[in-house]
């Protein structure tokens, strides 16, 4: 059954096309479960992108091929519901918009069940007929260009796209069919900055950079790159603005040796029984009771009594 959470949202799709040219740059950040979206949200982030490098980035795959529409409806799902103000955007994964044209439609559909205002999918010309069976269907498209990481085997690898002019002409020709079409934005990842300047002026609705130098209509980066929690690779794009992998082990080392030196929990972190009651449960222990002691109702893990 849908697993729908918001329909009304402040910011919109045809909202953000409209602020191609407003010299307000679009921030889009990624986000893949509940508390990262309430923090990006609260951020100012214009767009919350569901991006299928929730495969590399959390469940600890090697590439982004390894997730399916159950996957990322899933985690669109766990964005929308914090009703964010935020454009929610879901990714398409590999092979759920290659296929057949009605199994596109019906994939895209899932992620606007699940809470997604938008989705995203990779490729130019090729995609001309999925893109415009999703806009048929009424649901917004942004376009991906340049390093499109579903293609990594037919492109050899992650390496930047574009460096030849034959390659940037490719990119651009494809930036202009995918608008005409009637995406509403498209990211343009991994290319150099003449390439991404060039697309931007080519069409007249917003480019969202990431690695594409500062010639975009907005800026996109990975929610886990910003701060410090993929720690294993950094692109030369990513700007690390806090070093939050480094401060969490040092906060959970702290709470590993207070249990191993007996610092937690402390009295005011435990729950007491009143003086008389304590004397009681003492005295029923030590006369040989059974042992079973029934917790109060509300006073398990996690609860907030
Ligand atoms: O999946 C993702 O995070 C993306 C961004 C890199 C744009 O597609």
């Amino acid at each position: 059954m849908a697993d729908q959470a918001s329909s009304v949202r402040s910011i919109s799709a045809p909202a953000l096309a409209r602020r191609k040219g407003s010299g307000s740059p679009i921030v889009m950040i990624t986000a893949y479960d509940a508390p990262s979206a309430r923090i990006v949200d609260d951020a100012g982030a214009d767009v919350i992108l569901v991006g299928d490098s929730v495969a590399n980035v959390v469940l600890g795959y090697a590439d982004t091929l390894q997730v399916t529409i159950d996957d990322m409806a899933h985690h669109v799902g766990a964005v929308a519901r914090t009703r964010p103000h935020a454009l929610v955007v879901g990714d398409l994964p590999w092979l759920s918009y290659h296929v057949s044209v009605p199994d596109t439609v019906q994939n895209a559909a899932r992620l606007v069940r699940a809470g997604a205002g938008a989705v995203k999918l990779e490729g130019g010309r090729k995609r001309l007929a999925a893109i415009e069976a999703i806009l048929d269907a009424e649901i917004p498209v942004m376009g991906h260009l340049g390093l499109t990481p579903q293609s990594v085997h037919a492109l050899g690898g992650f390496k930047v796209q574009g460096r030849d002019l034959e390659a940037a002409r490719a990119i651009v020709d494809d930036a202009v069919a995918i608008a005409a079409a009637g995406c509403f934005a498209i990211v343009l990842e991994c290319v150099p900055d003449a390439v991404a300047r060039l697309v931007t002026d080519s069409v007249d609705i917003p480019t969202i950079g990431i690695g594409a130098g500062r010639h975009c209509d907005g800026q996109v980066l990975v929610f886990h790159d910003l701060l410090g929690l993929e720690e294993r690779i950094t692109p030369k794009f990513v700007r690390r603005y806090a070093d939050l992998g480094a401060d969490a082990r040092a906060a959970l080392g702290a709470f590993v040796g207070d249990v191993r030196n007996g610092r937690f929990p402390s009295s005011d972190e435990t729950y007491h029984a009143a003086d008389t009651v304590a004397d009681e449960i003492a005295l029923y222990g030590r006369g040989g009771g059974t042992g079973a002691v029934q917790e109060a109702p509300g006073v398990g893990a996690g609860s907030q009594a």
